[in-house]
């Protein structure tokens, strides 16, 4: 057949030019709008870091208030969007449908057509959806934005109702400096494909929220956690992970498309992780899930020894947003409130030199039918 190089899983072709970030595998290197990413996780707000990708520098002190007090203008969601995210917390639906749900509805409201400013409502109004929905899912009503307050600490705020601490908020806005960007991972590049038809930013949001979902993407570290908190019972990590092998599951939280050595935002997430457990007085949970990384390695090296499989990001996610106070079941809509900010980003550069996006597919079936009417099948 002619044009039928086959890529399965379109594995190192590249397909998009982007000033966004920046991914060497080999050394595990990450730079973020041109910031290694240890140095933008640790000091950045939320804020800063979407305007470094929207607008490709740091915002000076006057604009970033600007945009801090825009984005929290755009939160709040619509009585019809509290409707839709009530009956999914009813049904018990996961977060990312009720995220997906939500999501599509983002510029119901906003006499917007500007994917400019799109991109920034739909930014503001994620942790909005995801929070309603969890209230729900507490028999609670939901929480109403707290515009004082920054776009991580908001977030944990209208979770719980309560103003976190210095340290959560810290924990949590690292968490979400770190995950926003990274290449043409699944969901960007579903964003990036709905624009490239010159579809829309909200339109792009939902497609990349459904394709973050999965758990070969944005779906391990509900998992994970599960397997942190049954070793930190047991006490037995190297049997949890020779049995999950031997029964020929995938061990959550290792493994990299990309990388073939330790993600470097697991570093990053450990670190913060680590300081979070030590000035919360709670060692023990920390200490159980380094000594599962160590042994996990190790196992796996033994498991597989032509393939590097090392620890990545969901790993510490798992630990870390455990430690802030993201309940487990919100892990993943909490990975897409942070991506959020590199889909519009990706979307708005796709836009500004779009080509279509449209790889082929090599056909394998059948080419010499004849047709057969129904009534003699
Ligand atoms: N545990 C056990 N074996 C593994 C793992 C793992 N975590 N990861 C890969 N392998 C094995 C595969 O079984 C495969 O073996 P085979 O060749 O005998 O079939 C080999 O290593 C290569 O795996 P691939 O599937 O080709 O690797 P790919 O690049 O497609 O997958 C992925 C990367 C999906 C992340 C994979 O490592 C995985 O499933 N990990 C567990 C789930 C996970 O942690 N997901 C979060 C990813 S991070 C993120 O998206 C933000």
């Amino acid at each position: 057949m002619p044009g039928s190089d086959l890529n399965r899983g379109l594995e190192g072709i590249t397909v998009a030019e982007t000033r966004l970030s920046y991914i060497d595998g080999e050394s595990g290197e990450l730079v973020i709008g041109g910031f290694p990413v240890k140095e933008l996780a640790v000091d950045a707000t939320y804020e800063e870091s979407v305007f470094l990708l929207l607008n490709d520098r740091l915002p000076a002190a006057d604009e970033l208030a600007e945009f801090r007090s825009d984005l929290a203008n755009r939160r709040e969601v619509g009585d019809e969007v509290r409707a839709v995210l009530r009956r999914a917390a009813e049904e018990e639906k996961p977060a990312m449908d009720a995220l997906r749900m939500g999501a599509a509805a983002a510029n119901l409201g906003t006499g917007e057509e500007n994917p400019r400013e799109d991109a920034r409502r739909v930014i503001a109004v994620l942790p909005t959806i995801v929070a309603a929905y969890w209230r729900y899912r507490q028999g609670a009503e939901p929480v109403a934005p707290h515009e004082e307050l920054g776009h991580a600490a908001n977030y944990l705020y209208m979770l719980t109702g309560e103003e976190p601490s210095d340290p959560q908020v810290r924990g949590l806005e690292t968490y979400l400096n770190t995950v926003i960007d990274h290449g043409l991972n699944a969901s960007t590049f579903s964003a990036r494909t709905v624009v490239s038809t010159e579809s829309d930013v909200v339109s792009a949001a939902a497609a990349a929220v459904g394709t973050l979902k999965g758990p070969l993407h944005g779906g391990a570290p509900g998992p994970v956690l599960d397997m942190l908190e049954e070793v930190h019972e047991s006490g037995d990590a190297e049997a949890y992970v020779r049995e999950t092998l031997e029964s020929g599951e995938r061990l959550m939280g290792f493994g990299h498309r990309v990388y073939r050595v330790r993600d470097p935002r697991a570093a990053v997430l450990s670190t913060a992780a680590e300081r979070f457990y030590e000035a919360a007085g709670d060692d023990s949970f920390f200490e159980t899930v380094q000594e599962f990384e160590n042994v996990a390695v190790d196992v796996l090296a033994e498991h597989k020894p032509d393939r590097r499989l090392e620890t990545n990001v969901e790993f510490y996610t798992a630990a870390l947003l455990r430690g802030v106070g993201v309940p487990r079941d919100l892990f993943t809509a909490t990975f897409g409130v942070s991506r959020v900010g590199g889909w519009m980003a990706h979307c708005l550069e796709q836009l500004d030199d779009n080509r279509l996006i449209r790889p082929r597919s090599r056909y394998v079936g059948e080419t010499d039918r004849t047709w057969t009417p129904v009534e003699n099948r």
